[in-house]
């Protein structure tokens, strides 16, 4: 069976973006591969952190991987920081990386320049190694993902070409070595919608965790009214039907592919049904699909962490509790 591996970090709560460009589609992928999804606690420290934070932050991504549909009897879950090979090979993997690589890395020089100097340890530099190291341990096939991680992804490729080059290929086997492929050159899986969700109050900024305002996402966990009001508030146009694809239109294009995500319904299908729509009419509509699709989400988590508040389970037994590697 072909390998898959991803994770989320355990930083502020999931969103949809986090959502409709990954989680949601690894549900399908547990079926046909062999499949590792783990919670990157130790990307979450590589910016100023609590600890306390983190840990339930950890315990309740995990939570919300099993409420979106992971299924741990199918696929491994697991904390990052409790298989401590993945920083081990991290350490051999940064011996192999140019500094260069790392300089040119969007992610690093946009967080860097907003969190100033100080606040800016080596780890926010080396963390697409520890990425590539979660990746290239497992000698994974594919990698799902949104579109803001294609960057590291295509790092991790590269980072694993140059070590089969350096010590797998033809120049080891001259100096004695084995020769062949050490790692496996992963492939990203970016999906055709979603895979770039936009801030609902500016439709060119991407949707983040970290974005001050709260407005600007809506989190799986957000109550229906909460939702409602965001939706009722997010950023539009002053055009007078909707459409796809218009580029002076990223709002409207943002919130029809959601709709269309949501509803589980075809692009076409949406562009046909909201092209007689105004936004006054369309609003409710993408409310209730969203309320719709997260229902049983939302259900499914306030389970978990009920049966976990019973049971004491805390974020150190998740290795034991959930189906591990
Ligand atoms: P993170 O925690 O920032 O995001 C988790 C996943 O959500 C996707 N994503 C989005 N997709 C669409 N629209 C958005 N607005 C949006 N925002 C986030 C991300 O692309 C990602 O797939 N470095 C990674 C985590 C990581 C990882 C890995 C992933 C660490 N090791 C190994 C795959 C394999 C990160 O910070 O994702």
């Amino acid at each position: 069976k072909k390998r898959i591996v991803s994770g989320v970090q355990p930083t502020g709560s999931i969103h949809l973006g986090n959502y409709l460009g990954a989680i949601k589609n690894w549900i399908a992928l547990q079926n046909t591969y062999e499949t590792l999804f783990f919670i990157v606690d130790l990307h979450a420290i590589t910016l100023p952190y609590d600890t306390k934070e983190l840990s339930k932050a950890t315990r309740d991504t995990a939570a919300i991987y099993l409420a979106c549909g992971i299924d741990a009897s199918k696929a491994s879950v697991f904390v990052q920081s409790h298989v401590h090979a993945h920083v081990e090979l991290m350490w051999l993997l940064s011996s192999a990386t140019p500094i260069g690589w790392l300089n040119r890395m969007i992610q690093f020089k946009e967080k860097s320049r907003k969190a100033g100097d100080e606040n800016v340890g080596v780890a926010l530099l080396t963390y697409p190694v520890l990425m590539a190291s979660d990746i290239l341990l497992y000698q994974s096939d594919f990698v799902p993902v949104g579109e803001d991680q294609k960057q590291h992804l295509e790092l991790t490729r590269e980072l694993a070409e140059r070590v089969n080059y350096l010590y797998g290929g033809r120049k080891w086997k001259k100096l004695g070595g084995r020769g062949g492929a050490i790692f496996k050159v992963p492939e990203p899986l970016i999906p055709p919608a979603g895979a770039r969700v936009m801030s609902l109050t500016d439709g060119l900024s991407k949707m983040s965790k970290s974005a001050p305002s709260d407005q600007s996402r809506i989190n799986l966990l957000d109550p229906k009214d909460v939702i409602a009001n965001k939706i009722k508030r997010c950023k539009t146009d002053s055009f007078s039907a909707l459409e796809f694809d218009n580029p002076e239109r990223p709002e409207c294009n943002n919130l029809l592919s959601v709709y269309q995500l949501v509803s589980g319904k075809t692009k076409e299908d949406v562009a046909k049904e909201c092209q007689g729509l105004n936004w006054g009419s369309f609003k409710p509509l993408l409310t209730d699909a969203l309320i719709e699709h997260l229902h049983p989400i939302q259900f499914q988590s306030n389970m978990i962490f009920s049966t976990w508040l019973l049971t004491g389970v805390h974020e150190n037994q998740l290795l034991s509790d959930l189906q591990l590697v």
